[in-house]
């Protein structure tokens, strides 16, 4: 069994549609892990694919006048050709049409049906071909599917089904105690809220005279199996179940299911209870991750408001595209891609933080040293500071990708990009060169060299090109360029001193606004699928509206609980000068000691309430998502009572 290996998975993607960055989003974020993970020295195997059988490939053929097969073979390099220019480095890429995925499908399905676990029995419902599931009548909304909103059509027929039903008390049992099993934890809710109702057994049959396109029973040449329980099973085939024991004890349970949320139900109720049935351990995370809107309306072929990620490869290259997948969405959430989003993202970060600390960095050193990095004299206050937060920097993102925060990661890669920004500003190597003080300059040009080694190695995992590129600036080359590891920068050793850097072009040139304004996708059509309501829409308000709150910020003098209610605490407050006392229910995330000196934002203008008996003067601001809460605090310091706006 697997405890120590990481084994990640994206879904089979329906190999009919045409890759959007919805599916480049779950495949890239995976990559992401995958390349982290290795970076760390951990085993590392990543296992992507495609959907091939079922109603939709077949009728998709037929249209083309081809058997289905082909068909597949055809569509199916625009997933591979687009994971290749990705830089996917998937280390299989299963075909649910390969021949050793259909044998292993088919002994799980006589061993179940050997078992009893699987019968058959008359049945009548509606289907929807478009998600490729049976909803009975009181599933339905207004007559259609309640999934995706199209029309449904009623069958009745004898069908096999998997006594999925008698697995309903396990599996709640299951996800409650096993926080991990089912994340963002509110999923989990969600798939608990789904069990509350009578859980149905699943029809896993589709006679051949309706749909001929599938694995056929081993138990009965009339019938091909249900495509869903045919692709799940992917993610045991493709680790050698039932083939290769060795490799899929290695593997097996998965670490990560990466699915977006509107697979949720196939992943977090079919998955488990198919699993438990064959008598599998489970996959020790399912992560549902939110949906990529435009326009704020889910992305899909069928509303035409796709992006299509080679375009924007085209435009702005590989690793800003990854970058900002990244960086942009916090996984458990929607986002919303846009062309202008993207671009002030790019500038910002990339262009103006990472870019231009490489091209400050170069030049001195090129000026003052023909561009070799020369060896550090002792360190200073200064240097030691940033150095401490680079090291943040590797202990955040390592934080950060294990509780799947990605962006948050990043954010504090770019916070010590920014502070090594700061450093030279603070420490002016061109004055210190100026003036001839040249053991101090060396150790300021070093000392930021370094942090540069570092941030490169924490982000090639999502930007594998650029940071090959940065430490080719550095004065590293061959292997050098990409097999730097996190697990080597954590011995400390810096290997910069005697290099010479390589001028290089700026690493990320900025991105003019004036290609972003034009609208890079069309205006979304409004949304015919319930469960894409949109998500985020936020009422315009005027600037004047704003104006009227007063933010300001605040300094932490003391803290402690409100007698009698554990969730709230009291602040005394120093805001510009003024003392001020407000109380917050965050006693659930923060100790009073924490906070402490921190600065934060405040509501200044709010009137006056007492809450518990405790006279509260304002209110303070956090950001919450599900269970999380942060407070909002200042990029590096600033007075108390400093206007926020
Ligand atoms: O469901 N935003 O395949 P599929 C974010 N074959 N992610 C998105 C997205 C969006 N707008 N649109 C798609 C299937 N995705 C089945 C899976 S697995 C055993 C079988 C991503 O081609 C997301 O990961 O419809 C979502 O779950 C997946 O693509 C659905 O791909
Ligand atoms: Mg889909």
């Amino acid at each position: 069994m697997n405890t120590d290996n990481f084994y990640v998975t994206t879904p089979i993607y329906y190999v009919n549609d045409k890759p959007h960055i919805g599916h480049a989003y779950t495949t890239v974020l995976a990559d992401v892990l995958a390349r982290y993970y290795r970076s760390l020295g951990v085993d590392t195997f990543f296992l992507t694919g495609t959907d091939e059988h079922g109603q939709k490939v077949e009728k998709a053929a037929a249209r083309r006048n081809m058997p289905p097969k082909q068909h597949c073979d055809e569509t199916v390099v625009r997933f591979q050709e687009l994971w290749k220019r990705l830089g996917v480095t998937n280390d299989r890429f299963i075909r649910t049409t390969d021949e050793f995925h259909k044998q292993v499908v088919r002994e799980v399905l006589q061993d179940l049906y050997d078992r009893g676990e699987i019968y058959k029995k008359e049945y009548s419902g509606w289907y929807c071909v478009g998600d490729e599931r049976f909803y009975t009548e009181k599933d339905l909304v207004d007559g259609k599917c309640p999934e995706c909103g199209r029309e449904v059509s009623e069958i009745k027929e004898w069908n096999y089904f998997f006594r999925m039903g008698k697995y309903r008390e396990w599996l709640i049992d299951y996800i409650q105690t096993h926080p991990d099993f089912i994340q963002p934890a509110f999923r989990a809710n969600e798939t608990l809220g789904f069990l509350k109702k009578e859980l149905g057994d699943l029809c896993i049959s589709r006679p051949k005279s309706r749909l001929a396109w599938g694995i056929e029973l081993p138990f009965d040449p009339e019938y091909v199996c249900y495509v869903w329980f045919d692709a799940l099973i992917n993610y045991i085939s493709g680790v050698g179940y039932r083939r290769n024991d060795a490799e899929f004890e290695k593997w097996w349970p998965a670490s990560y299911h990466l699915i977006g949320k509107d697979i949720l139900t196939t992943h977090s109720v079919y998955w488990p209870t198919m699993l438990k049935a064959i008598g599998l351990p489970m996959p020790k995370t399912i992560f549902a991750h939110g949906w990529w809107l435009t326009g704020n309306t889910k992305m899909s072929k069928s509303l035409g408001n796709v992006i299509n990620p080679m375009d924007m490869i085209d435009k702005c290259g590989v690793d800003a595209f990854r970058y900002f997948l990244l960086a942009e969405m916090f996984p458990g959430n929607d986002a919303n891609f846009t062309e202008a989003a993207f671009v002030s993202r790019y500038n910002s970060d990339l262009a103006n933080d990472l870019g231009n600390l490489l091209s400050r960095v170069l030049k001195m050193t090129l000026r003052a040293n023909e561009g070799v990095i020369q060896p550090p004299a002792e360190l200073e206050a200064d240097d030691l500071e940033l150095n401490a937060e680079v090291d943040r920097a590797v202990g955040a993102m390592e934080e950060s990708l294990r509780a799947m925060k990605c962006d948050q990661g990043l954010a504090a890669v770019m916070n010590a990009v920014r502070a090594a920004n700061r450093y030279l500003e603070k420490t002016a190597p061109w004055t210190l060169a100026k003036k001839g003080e040249v053991a101090r300059l060396n150790t300021v040009l070093h000392t930021a060299a370094d942090a540069l080694r570092r941030v490169s190695v924490l982000l090639a995992p999502v930007m594998p090109g650029k940071m090959a590129e940065l430490r080719a600036a550095l004065g590293y080359s061959g292997d050098d360029l990409f097999n730097a590891t996190i697990a080597g920068l954590k011995t400390g050793q810096c290997d910069l001193a005697g290099r010479v850097m390589k001028d290089t072009p700026g690493l990320f040139p900025r991105i003019q606004l004036e290609d972003a304004e034009k609208p890079a996708v069309p205006a979304a059509a409004p949304a015919p699928e319930k469960s894409s309501k949109p998500v985020n829409v936020v009422e315009t308000i005027a600037i004047g509206d704003f104006a009227r709150v007063r933010l300001m910020t605040a300094r932490v003098l003391e803290a402690e609980k409100v007698q009698g209610a554990d969730k709230l605490l009291k602040l005394q407050l120093d805001a510009g000068g003024e003392r001020r006392q407000i109380v917050s229910g965050i006693a659930g995330w923060y100790t009073p000691e924490s906070l402490i000196g921190k600065t934060i934002v405040i509501v200044a203008n709010l009137k006056p309430a007492v809450i518990r008996g405790v006279e509260s003067n304002g209110m303070l601001l956090a950001a919450k998502a599900g269970k999380e809460l942060r407070l909002i605090t200042t990029d590096g310091e600033i007075d108390s009572g400093a206007e926020v706006g």
